[in-house]
């Protein structure tokens, strides 16, 4: 079974399990699609590689900590669409959770998931209390204040913010989570782990730029243009497309870098290549290069 399937697989289990059924009906259903809705997976799969790069001889705690990952990335994603942030009406090509179900139910199937993250990992950790409080630590951190999701959402409401400060926080912490929860969860130090999960999550936002300007909605399942619209500080407004991809090129060139000399370093270092080119394909980054006059950004000094 290839990683995506795997990380798809958990998450229906672990939500099934943990969603019970004396709920009320509409706020299950809203909780349904914010996860079931076809997301890449991106953040769990990574850390089952790491988990297997450092040896892990089960993955039940692992794939829990992936879970736990991509539930509080779900719920970030249904909080920010919503009216008090970007006000998107579509979401992994459907409506978004508020637009679907309410602002009511929107603001709580968020904070329903934020808990469910918790509780899936503190039910599959009984076994190992040691490891349980060092992923509670990461994943706590990767969401938090002062570095985590919710203080990078808050650097929009500032009227001037640190770019770099701004991406790292509100996506590149939960990238840094899922390696290192990948490596703890196999009883590893996660220090070696966290480059990657810094550098990729940079990466990953600086493409989300990138394809909010010439990306198409259809294709993204998600509106374009939203940072020009909305003044949101962004690598491409700010240094241009061409800037914006030699950018994203430096982060993924050290991202594969930063992979550690472990038995499956290539296969990691692969991934996040291939990674790479299902974000912004080599043929886009060899057409836009040559453009790179700056677009001025009205938050970022
Ligand atoms: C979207 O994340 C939000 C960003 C952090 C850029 P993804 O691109 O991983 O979204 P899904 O989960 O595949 O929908
Ligand atoms: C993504 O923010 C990071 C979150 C905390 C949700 P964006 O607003 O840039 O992401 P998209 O473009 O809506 O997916
Ligand atoms: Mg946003
Ligand atoms: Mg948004």
């Amino acid at each position: 079974m290839n990683l995506q399937k795997m990380a798809e697989q958990s998450l229906q289990i672990h939500f099934d399990r943990a969603i019970g059924s004396s709920a009320p009906p509409r706020l299950i259903e809203a909780m349904r699609h914010a996860v079931f809705s076809g997301g890449a997976r991106i953040r769990p799969q990574l850390c089952m590689a790491v988990a297997h790069a450092c040896g892990a001889k089960s993955l039940e705690l692992t794939q829990a900590a992936g879970v736990a990952i991509e539930l509080m990335h779900c719920a970030s994603l249904v909080h920010d669409d919503m009216p008090a942030f970007d006000n998107a009406d579509i979401r992994r090509g459907r409506p978004s959770v508020h637009k679907a179900y309410g602002e009511a139910l929107a603001l709580l199937s968020g904070d329903a998931l934020i808990v469910m993250a918790y509780q899936v990992l503190l039910n599959a950790g009984r076994e190992h209390p040691d490891r349980l409080i060092n992923l509670m630590q990461t994943l706590s951190e990767a969401v938090g204040v002062p570095d985590g999701i919710v203080a990078g959402q808050a650097w929009e409401c500032e009227s001037r913010a640190d770019l770099g400060q701004y991406q790292r926080a509100k996506t590149g912490a939960l990238f840094v989570a899922a390696t290192c929860s990948g490596a703890q969860s196999a009883g590893s130090d996660p220090q070696p782990w966290r480059a990657l999960g810094d550098f990729l999550g940079e990466a990953y936002q600086v493409a989300d730029d990138i394809r909010d300007v010439i990306g198409q909605a259809a294709e993204l399942g998600k509106p374009t243009g939203q940072d020009a619209q909305h003044g949101r500080p962004s690598v491409a407004l700010e240094l241009g497309l061409g800037g914006a991809i030699s950018y994203f090129e430096n982060l993924i060139d050290r991202a594969v870098d930063s992979v550690p000399d472990v038995q499956s370093a290539q296969a990691l270092r692969q991934i996040v290549r291939l990674e790479s080119e299902r974000l912004v394909p080599s043929t886009i980054c060899a057409s836009y290069k040559s453009s790179s006059a700056p677009i001025s950004s009205s938050l970022h000094p």
